[in-house]
């Protein structure tokens, strides 16, 4: 049960009734049923064995009464069972610098000793995403900061994914498109449970509300990325992938990578280097320093044996696409869905929002030949934050094209709540929906 590494310099302390108790049934008792129904099992059984058998894990001053008793049952599935994990051992380092081994072991080793949350992690998506510690230089990027969170909670609320959004700097060298590495790192450690971290850019917004991740395709590789294998492999393009939305899996395979990916960050004393040798590698590259875009792309070229089969560039459909190719066709997608919301019945039925994805597998029918709602659009060069946009656009068509996605995206929440923005660049202005909309 416990790592040998472990034994040595702590002795576990000693289980309680209530843990045997718990691990005895809840061993055998997961397999059979969700983790709800065991729990409440569990709790019965408890009850009947022993009417408090809190007492020997809750210290309180006051005899609980049995609402004290029904509430500690629903935090039970909270409990951390005394096993040592690798939570334990003082050696473990969240820090990027310091290379994590046997993930795998011990990541498996923690989800056997919580079985209460162990269930179906292989669908469990974390979503990590953050912003800079300080204000936005930009007096409307703050607020912009706010909508583009929005953004991502309404979309993992309805697909009910977990959410981390940081603003602190984990390393302090690591700053810019690397902050994000310490941060997979550590949100892996801290939620073993979750089979997937899915990086979101804070300048990325989901504009396809219903549309699921196809995670079963993802089965066989570690790291998905937007990109084109032709882009990357034939043109030796820095725009062949894209790095500002990921999806990469909890194992040690996923550490490993990050090591090789972070050897050419601002951390290492090889950073200068590695801007050279990225630069005459990838001649469309725009800045002279090492970026994390052109370090994947270095590994996919040069250490392609070691890590090209666990990595999949997904073109089907936009895991992130490019905000100026998108945003123009976004009231025209927004009427060809009205269309066919017009003929279909089933797609103007009201309904909870609980219930969006299946909603989203009705419209799925109905969306064969026509333009589909983009999934992320990024809005690359744009920097809301700062303001400090790429100088081939104007920060005024970044705002509309933010205002248009955001207040896209909105719109099919909304809709859930009864309201809609009707004009996409004006985000104070919502009408209440008519019943039976879009028609009359
Ligand atoms: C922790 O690391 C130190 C120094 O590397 C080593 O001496 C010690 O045995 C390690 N402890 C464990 C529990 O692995
Ligand atoms: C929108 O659709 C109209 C009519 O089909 C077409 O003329 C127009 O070019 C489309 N606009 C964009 C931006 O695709």
């Amino acid at each position: 049960m416990v790592l040998p590494e472990f034994t040595h310099y702590q002795t576990p302390p000693k289980r309680t009734v209530l843990y045997k108790t718990f691990s005895l049934i809840a061993d055998g008792f997961l397999f059979v049923g969700g983790a709800s129904l065991a729990i409440s099992l569990i709790w019965a059984l408890l009850s009947t064995i022993n009417p408090n058998p809190f007492e020997e894990t809750i210290t309180t001053t006051t005899q609980p009464s049995s609402n004290d008793v029904v509430h500690c049952s629903n935090s039970f599935s909270g409990v951390d069972p005394p096993e040592l994990t690798f939570y334990d051992d003082p050696n473990l380092s969240y820090s990027i610098d310091r290379p994590i081994r046997n993930w795998d072991q011990k990541r498996k080793q923690w989800l056997k000793h919580h079985p209460n949350v162990a269930g179906s992690t292989d669908t469990r998506v974390l979503i990590v995403t953050g912003s800079q510690p300080g204000v936005c230089r930009h007096p409307s990027g703050d607020h912009l900061q706010l909508r583009l969170f929005k953004n991502k909670v309404d979309y993992a609320r309805i697909h009910g994914h977990e959410i981390f959004y940081n603003n602190a700097l984990l390393h302090p060298k690591m700053t810019g498109f690397w902050a994000k590495y310490p941060l997979v790192k550590s949100a892996m450690l801290a939620h073993p449970e979750a089979e997937w971290v899915w990086w979101v850019d804070s300048d990325a917004v989901f504009t396809d509300m219903e549309f699921k991740l196809p995670l079963e395709k993802y089965d066989n590789y570690n790291l998905v990325v937007h990109g084109w294998s032709h882009a990357v492999y034939d043109e030796k393009s820095w725009t062949g992938l894209n790095a500002g939305v990921f999806l990469i899996r909890n194992c040690q395979w996923s550490m490993e990578l990050m090591e090789a990916w972070t050897r050419m960050g601002p951390q290492s004393p090889d950073y200068q280097k590695w801007g050279k040798t990225q630069k005459s590698l990838l001649k469309d590259k725009l800045y002279p320093e090492s970026d994390d875009q052109a370090a994947l792309i270095y590994l996919l070229l040069k250490e392609n044996e070691r890590w090209g089969k666990k990595i999949y560039l997904e073109s089907e459909y936009n895991l992130e696409g490019y905000w100026l190719a998108l945003v123009d066709k976004l009231d025209n997608i927004t009427r060809r869905y009205m269309e066919i919301e017009q003929k279909v019945g089933d797609l103007r039925r009201r309904h909870a929002e609980k219930v969006s994805e299946y909603y989203g597998m009705v419209r799925e029918e109905y969306l064969k030949d026509v333009v589909r709602r983009p999934f992320v659009i990024h809005f690359t060069g744009c920097e809301p934050c700062t303001g400090d946009h790429n100088p081939t656009y104007t920060w005024e068509a970044c705002w509309n094209g933010m205002q248009k996605a955001l207040n896209f995206a909105d719109n099919q929440v909304l809709r859930r709540f009864g309201f809609v923005h009707p004009d996409l660049l004006d985000s104070s202005l919502v009408s209440p929906l008519p019943f039976d909309f879009p028609l009359v």
